[in-house]
């Protein structure tokens, strides 16, 4: 694996996480797991499910902090409340299928409701948006089979 320096933000979708009525495991994942492939994580917020707060903040990350990485958890499903995929295809500029498919396709044979994560991937800039599902356990099974691939991306990017 590369010792590159990969700057990550990570951005938890929670309207319950926002009000401070529930810890933020998932981000701590996504922590633990970044920090193996020489991601330091820069940017961390907690914000509730609402579609212009995410992708304000996505976008001044990338645009303004620089980022190279941008990490959602949360907000995928089809509540009426989860909108981060929306919110990331408003500034993503290419959607890169084959993320959001090879999660699928790989949590699909962990458990069927895989199917309803609307997760989408993509660049802007140079920096790649990945969506990954609330449940801590959803976000180390789907980030686990991407990761490895991340920083090959990001070097194209640059
Ligand atoms: N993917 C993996 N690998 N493991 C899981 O447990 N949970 C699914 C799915 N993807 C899951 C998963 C479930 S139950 C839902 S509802 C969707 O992700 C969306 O989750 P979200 O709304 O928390 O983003």
């Amino acid at each position: 694996l590369p010792t590159d320096y990969y700057r990550v933000g990570v951005l938890t979708a929670s309207d319950k996480g926002s009000k401070g009525e529930r810890e933020d495991q998932s981000g701590q994942v996504i922590r633990d797991m970044v920090a193996k492939i020489g991601g330091h994580v820069e940017q961390y917020a907690v914000v509730p499910d609402e579609k212009d707060v995410l992708r304000d903040t996505m976008k001044q990350w990338i645009d303004e902090e620089k980022l190279d990485l941008v990490l959602t958890t949360g907000g995928t499903g089809l509540g009426p409340r989860d909108v981060t995929p929306d919110a990331a295809l408003e500034i993503i500029e290419k959607q890169i299928p084959g993320i959001a498919e090879v999660m699928r396709m790989r949590s699909l044979e962990k458990t069927d409701r895989a199917m309803l994560s609307r997760a989408v991937a993509g660049t802007r800039k140079q920096a790649i948006i990945v969506n990954l599902p609330g449940s801590p356990k959803a976000v180390e099974e789907c980030l686990g089979e991407i990761i490895a691939t991340l920083p090959h991306g990001i070097r194209i990017l640059q």
